[in-house]
């Protein structure tokens, strides 16, 4: 026994001279401290950092013990080279820690409002709630700017407020859904609407609104500021173009029957006229004054409350060639920008934090290997994790591993483009994870070889359409990407436009393999977008909205992402080794009518459709041809069947265990093998994980299946 731990040690320490040492940061600690002892911990991360390249420290193991308390970077945690020795930063047993890009307010600082110019523009019902904030009297000058955000922008957000851990929002009309554009009198491309609304009035003193709306497609949402708004007309002046133009709009919660016709609806933000309800605010750049109705179960603010306003961009950020660091076991919050970001970095894990209230993604690696995001809980951000890494050309995986984390709510301030995964380059991995409440997508595949497993994913696309709570898109060269059991569920469509679904397979994307998930509830439970050589087996497609499945032949019917489709296979060198023995039937595409659906196969799946015997619906003519879809021996299921599909137990019973065991298709996975195996977030926040039981213990088959 004494022989094998000396042994590993020996192995662990080649040199013998590497160790391990502590440096302890506090709150209360002062920067002229050493920081190696618990008594006499340094004030800042910052200074840690620098103490990693000191003589004694530098070459070693080093924990980096976070005390407990708010740590506020003043500027961003900035790594510039790697560590031969693992670095860790770290909460010191567990306790509560907090790194910030902002600072806390204290309450006694708010006051009720008594400027009757400010009284008279906010609603009657405020005036009482609202309390008031003079940024400058709290030592903060730097508001930062609204600017442009939705559909994909890489956000740095304004200065916002966080009570308790709780995002407000600025103050908005209407408070929920939309207001359509009515006309449009200068046509798509101008920026001028006219609306339907005498709430108007009420905005006559605003002096920085915005807009915030799906003008032209309700796949595509931008942010925009208000150079003008007429009262007599009903009507606004956009200060700046919108992505794809200005449509009237059709929007009607209660009626989705215009369902094609899409986009054109909008609210106003940043008003503080429309400052009516718990949660919102308004600052006031002119004159520095924060307006909040707090958003705390009294409805007002004491000493106990914890009040962050944010201040600096990116929390934490990697140069080129950083290795060796890892951050566990802390809360990350109110940056305006990323939690951590970086290029061309390796050798990073990050686990069991929380990630919260930030103005971009949580965590944003590209070019980067090796990079492990376990056991996080990451929610209140425009984004979860965006990684990248790999090699295409030769096929390398990446080492990047996205496990076990819970990720919701990750798209705040505008909703598309703000994923919970974001995966580029070559065989990343998500599994275990819990991903749910997206405003759009909540994972987006590109690349090659990507393994997506075991992930609990659902009430996504929940304020769009054309959308899926899994995405890929437009790329005949991404293959070897494989989606395999995972539960996905309630991806539906509450807004008008095209259809969502449980996985969407856009424009021709090619190669997937999906295979033994559990579909339910969802729009369509999977679509192939005119791609080829997709193979969905051993799935359960149990009650979809419309079809279980939804495919369509788009590059035969027009061509107009040919160029794309073309520049991105030319990119890749798909005709030589190791692609062409890997993806055989992309090496010989140019030969075999390359925008063609071709090689598609449908099988061995099990299914309940409530609207009739087929697993498929066509999109367009001519395409129930096997060379296309080749669909076969799949199972048209009575919904008795199934154990308790409204306890999420999806476990065959009668004919479809007996077609099941004929045809070597196996059970579905259990509902409590998927999402995270671990609690989420730092200690103090952990909860247990769910365990579904089903409780229902059906009828015999004899006499009780009907078919
Ligand atoms: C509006 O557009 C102008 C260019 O026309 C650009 O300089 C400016 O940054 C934009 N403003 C915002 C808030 O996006
Ligand atoms: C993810 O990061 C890469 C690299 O910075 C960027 O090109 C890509 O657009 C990002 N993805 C999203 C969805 O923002
Ligand atoms: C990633 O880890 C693997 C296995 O430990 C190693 O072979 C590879 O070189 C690493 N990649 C990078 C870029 O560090
Ligand atoms: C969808 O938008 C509404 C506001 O209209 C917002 O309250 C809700 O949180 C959004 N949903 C998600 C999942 O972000
Ligand atoms: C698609 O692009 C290719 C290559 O540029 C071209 O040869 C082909 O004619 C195009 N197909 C259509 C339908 O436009
Ligand atoms: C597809 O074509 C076959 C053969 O013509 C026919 O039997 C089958 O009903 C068709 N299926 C659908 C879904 O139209």
């Amino acid at each position: 026994m004494t022989w094998v731990v000396a042994l590993c040690l020996g192995l662990l320490l080649p040199l013998g001279h590497s160790k391990t040492v502590h440096i302890y940061v506090s709150p209360k600690g002062s920067d002229g401290n050493s920081g190696l002892d618990v008594s006499h911990p340094v004030a800042t991360l910052d200074k840690a950092r620098q103490l990693l390249d000191s003589s004694g420290i530098k070459g070693n193991t080093v924990y980096v013990e976070l005390m407990g308390g708010y740590h506020n970077l003043h500027s961003t945690l900035h790594f510039t080279h790697a560590y031969t020795q693992p670095v860790t930063f770290r909460a010191y047993k567990d306790q509560e820690v907090h790194v910030t890009g902002g600072k806390q307010i204290p309450a006694n600082l708010f006051t009720h409002v008594t400027d009757s110019s400010v009284l008279n523009v906010l609603p009657p019902s405020s005036r009482s709630k609202v309390l008031q904030l003079h940024l400058p009297s709290a030592g903060v000058t730097d508001y930062g700017t609204m600017s442009k955000f939705g559909f994909y922008v890489s956000r740095t957000s304004w200065l916002e407020i966080f009570i308790n851990g709780l995002p407000a929002r600025l103050a908005q009309y209407p408070n929920e859904k939309f207001l359509n554009l009515v006309s449009v009198p200068g046509g798509r491309r101008s920026r001028v609407f006219t609306y339907n609304s005498k709430e108007d009035a009420r905005w006559v003193n605003e002096k920085e609104p915005w807009a915030y709306g799906f003008w032209y497609f309700s796949w595509a949402d931008d942010g925009v500021g208000i150079s003008n708004i007429d009262i007599n007309k009903h009507q606004i002046t956009l200060a700046n173009d919108t992505n794809y133009g200005l449509r009237i709009g059709h929007y009607n919660p209660a009626h989705l029957a215009y369902a094609d016709n899409q986009g054109g609806y909008f609210r106003v933000i940043n008003m503080l006229s429309e400052l009516d309800q718990p949660g919102e605010y308004y600052l006031d750049r002119s004159s520095g004054n924060l307006y909040i109705w707090p958003n705390t179960q009294t409805g007002t603010l004491s000493s106990s409350d914890v009040i962050t306003v944010s201040l600096i961009n990116d929390c934490i950020s990697l140069d080129r060639g950083v290795s060796n660091l890892n951050f566990e076991g802390f809360t990350l919050e109110a940056c305006r920008k990323a939690g951590i970001t970086g290029a061309a970095v390796h050798d990073i894990n990050i686990q069991n934090l929380e990630i919260r209230n930030l103005g971009a993604y949580g965590v944003s690696l590209s070019d980067s290997n090796n990079v492990t995001v376990s056991r996080c809980d990451i929610h209140y951000t425009n984004g979860g994790v965006n990684l990248t890494g790999g090699d295409r050309k030769t096929l390398t995986p990446s080492g990047n591993i996205v496990e076990d984390n819970h990720i919701w709510k990750f798209g705040r301030v505008g909703g598309v483009g703000y994923n919970a995964i974001f995966f580029d380059g070559a065989g990343n991995i998500a599994r275990h994870n819990h991903m749910h409440d997206g405003q759009y997508t909540g994972m987006w595949l590109a690349g090659n070889d990507n393994i997506v497993e075991y992930n609990h994913i659902h009430h996504m696309c929940v304020n769009s359409t054309d959308c899926g709570g899994i995405i890929a898109g437009r790329d005949w060269s991404g293959r070897g990407n494989v989606i395999r059991y995972n539960y996905i569920h309630n991806v539906v469509k509450n807004m008008p436009g095209a259809e969502n679904r449980g996985i969407m397979l856009d424009d021709q994307f090619s190669g997937v393999l999906i295979e033994h998930n559990v579909f339910f509830q969802n729009q369509y439970h999977t679509n192939i977008g005119g791609g080829r050589d997709n193979i969905i087996r051993y799935n359960v497609f149990y009650d979809a909205v419309n079809y279980p499945l939804n495919v369509d032949g788009r590059g035969i019917l027009y061509a107009s992402n040919n160029g794309t489709l073309y520049d991105r296979l030319r990119a890749q060198p798909y005709k030589t080794k190791p692609w062409s023995a890997r993806y055989p039937k992309l090496a010989t595409i140019d030969s075999n009518h390359p925008t063609y659906p071709m090689g598609n196969q449908i099988y061995d799946n099990v299914f309940y459709n409530k609207r009739g015997p087929n697993i498929v619906e066509y999109h367009g003519t001519g395409l129930n041809k096997t060379e296309y879809y080749d669909i076969h021996d799949n199972f048209n299921a009575n919904p008795a069947e199934f154990w308790s599909p409204r306890e999420y137990d999806f476990r065959f019973r009668c004919s479809i265990e007996t077609w099941a065991n004929q045809n070597s298709v196996p059970q579905p996975i259990n509902i409590n093998a998927v999402g995270p195996r671990q609690p989420t977030g730092p200690k103090y926040i952990q909860t247990a994980l769910p365990q579904y039981h089903s409780t229902v213990h059906p009828a015999s088959c004899t006499g009780s299946i009907i078919g």
